[in-house]
């Protein structure tokens, strides 16, 4: 069969003739499909994809941006069968489903019947992200819009109260103009290249669930928030829509592991879709990209700031271990970021400290190796002989995993800074300010039973300058109650999930007030078991 040069004049041959139904029709204009559960026949198209779903992409496009133009075909039989360039004429039915009801479902069809192959052979190209379209899927703006995800964000999509309202239930007509969200679900099974992309973050190979390396990137599109190394910075109102991640390539290539920041990568052709586990929509490539080049200096210069040892320059910095244990093989490189690239701060305010004994559950919890094996890391580094300050935690109290007893701790440059008269607390007693000021305990636990269980409770210090006579200040180191894994800015509730927000409220609350005169001893209490 000789191919007409343009898929859109060839698609007014179907239009008259052959097909019953559109892509457009069978996707619809809106997050579901009008034909969610209703079998359809006569749909035809060419194959542009097989992937994990095949793409079928319409020969009859529209001028509608908010119609997607091509859909996800699930169906062993039917991707072994098909080859990249069929045009085949099918019957089926559409589902929108979706594993987790916390994301999106996805609209595709499962097991075609009927399946007529028209042609081979068909040349197909993809449409190029970042610049107006005509012809492949009708006349289409293809920029990315770069500050709102969704309108039932109501323009914070990190606003409280959230979620609100859901995608799925207001279920609302697709502009892609406007919203990041609408843009890419219209695209969703359609073939893309993105054009000299760069990188930005990247999500580890952490877990069973995470096949591939998740790279994010975006393309020669206008962006905001654009900065100097190459990322885009998120601000207020505007959260960077604009940028896609990359699941794992069809071809079994990986994703480069090694970025940085602003690396250009080659050109990277494949599907978007709505990974329903993963609550975000990806870009399937055929083949992973490559690294072009990274920016040079290839990371950003070191701090420059210093402390003098009094009011007129301190330096501080934080600092989240992660759940840290001793001998952990990353030792060097947080010698290598405190000592080079925060330029030897005064006091590190130190996040996610284990005990001793790491996370064996043996009633240790005193966290003196830990600390130390990163103080004296740091003196052989420094000549500095950095000191640690923290407070034990009751056993198995203060969650996560058992046997951690994670913490929030200090080290600091005691040629620098030094505790302002030193009357260390314990986990029974809770500080506060005293008229001075000065702290009940130096340092001391901040803690409101119930607002703090299972969490790190705030360690705060007064301090004061070595070489400043009568100068003091305070510190409180916080890491309030974590959110969860299983929320993404591209979540069905809207604005998305936050996870325990009313407990970090509640807990930024209770940190703010310690100047309120309380009895200093921690109410009688339940004793738990972390988790
Ligand atoms: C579907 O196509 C077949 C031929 O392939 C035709 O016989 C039939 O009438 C078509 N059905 C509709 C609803 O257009
Ligand atoms: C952001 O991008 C624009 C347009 O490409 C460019 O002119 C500008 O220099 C960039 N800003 C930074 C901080 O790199
Ligand atoms: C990083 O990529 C290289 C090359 O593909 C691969 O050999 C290596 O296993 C990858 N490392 C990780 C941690 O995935
Ligand atoms: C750290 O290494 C020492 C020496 O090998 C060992 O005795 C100790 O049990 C280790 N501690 C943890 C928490 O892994
Ligand atoms: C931890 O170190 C402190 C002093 O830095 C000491 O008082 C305490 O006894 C040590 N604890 C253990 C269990 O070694
Ligand atoms: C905690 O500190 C208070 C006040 O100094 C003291 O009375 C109490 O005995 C201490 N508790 C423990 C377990 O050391
Ligand atoms: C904050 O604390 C005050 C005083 O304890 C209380 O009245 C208020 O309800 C709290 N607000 C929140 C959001 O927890």
């Amino acid at each position: 069969m000789k191919i007409p040069r343009s898929f859109a004049a060839l698609g007014i041959i179907f239009t008259r003739g052959v097909s019953a139904v559109t892509v457009a029709e069978v996707r619809g204009n809106r997050y579901l499909s009008p034909f969610s559960g209703k079998s359809f026949t006569n749909l035809t198209g060419v194959v542009t994809f097989i992937g994990f779903y095949t793409s079928l992409r319409s020969l009859e496009p529209d001028d509608d941006e908010s119609t997607g133009e091509s859909i996800g075909i699930l169906g062993y039989g039917f991707g072994l069968n098909s080859a990249v360039g069929d045009i085949v004429t099918l019957d089926g039915s559409i589902w929108d489903d979706r594993p987790w009801k916390v994301f999106l479902p996805t609209t595709s069809i499962v097991d075609p019947y009927n399946v007529r192959l028209v042609s081979r052979g068909n040349p197909v190209k993809p449409v190029i992200l970042g610049r107006a379209t005509s012809g492949i899927i009708g006349n289409k703006d293809m920029r990315p819009p770069t500050e709102q995800y969704n309108k039932l964000d109501q323009g914070n999509v990190f606003g409280v109260p959230n979620n609100v309202a859901s995608v799925s239930r207001f279920n609302l007509h697709l502009e892609p103009r406007k919203y990041g969200m609408d843009f890419f679900q219209s695209l969703c099974a359609e073939l893309v290249t993105i054009r000299n992309p760069t990188a930005l973050g990247r999500r580890a190979k952490d877990n069973a669930l995470n096949s591939g390396l998740h790279l994010w990137v975006y393309g020669n599109w206008p962006v905001t928030g654009n900065n100097s190394r190459g990322g885009l910075t998120v601000t207020d109102g505007d959260a960077n829509p604009e940028t896609l991640i990359l699941f794992a390539p069809v071809d079994g290539t990986e994703n480069p592991n090694t970025t940085r920041l602003g690396d250009s990568l080659t050109d990277i052709t494949g599907v978007i879709e709505y990974i329903s586990s993963f609550g975000l929509y990806y870009l399937r490539p055929s083949t992973a990209p490559k690294v072009k080049s990274s920016r040079s200096p290839s990371l950003p210069p070191p701090s420059a700031i210093r402390s003098d040892g009094r009011c007129s320059a301190l330096s501080v910095a934080e600092y989240n271990l992660e759940d840290w244990a001793p001998n952990n093989s990353r030792i060097p490189i947080f010698v290598d970021h405190i000592a080079t690239y925060l330029g030897n701060p005064s006091i590190v305010f130190l996040q996610g400290i284990q005990d001793s004994s790491g996370p064996t559950d043996d009633g240790t919890v005193d966290a003196n190796l830990t600390l130390s094996q990163l103080t004296q890391a740091l003196e052989e580094q420094t000549g500095i002989p950095y000191d640690f300050i923290d407070i034990n935690p009751p056993d198995n109290n203060d969650g996560v995993e058992r046997g951690h007893n994670i913490r929030n701790a200090y080290i600091f440059n005691p040629s620098k800074v030094r505790l302002h008269h030193p009357n260390p607390g314990n986990s029974s007693v809770i500080t506060c300010v005293l008229p001075g000021p000065s702290l009940r305990f130096n340092p001391g636990r901040i803690d409101a039973p119930p607002v703090f269980e299972y969490c790190r409770k705030p360690l705060v210090a007064h301090w004061e300058m070595v070489h400043d006579e009568g100068a003091t200040f305070f510190t409180v180191n916080v890491q309030f109650k974590h959110k969860d894994a299983l929320s993404t800015l591209q979540s069905d509730p809207r604005p998305p999930g936050n996870p325990w927000i009313n407990d970090r409220i509640a807990q930024a609350n209770v940190t703010g007030s310690c100047h309120r005169p309380n009895p200093g001893t921690r109410q009688k209490r339940r004793h738990h078991s972390g988790r």
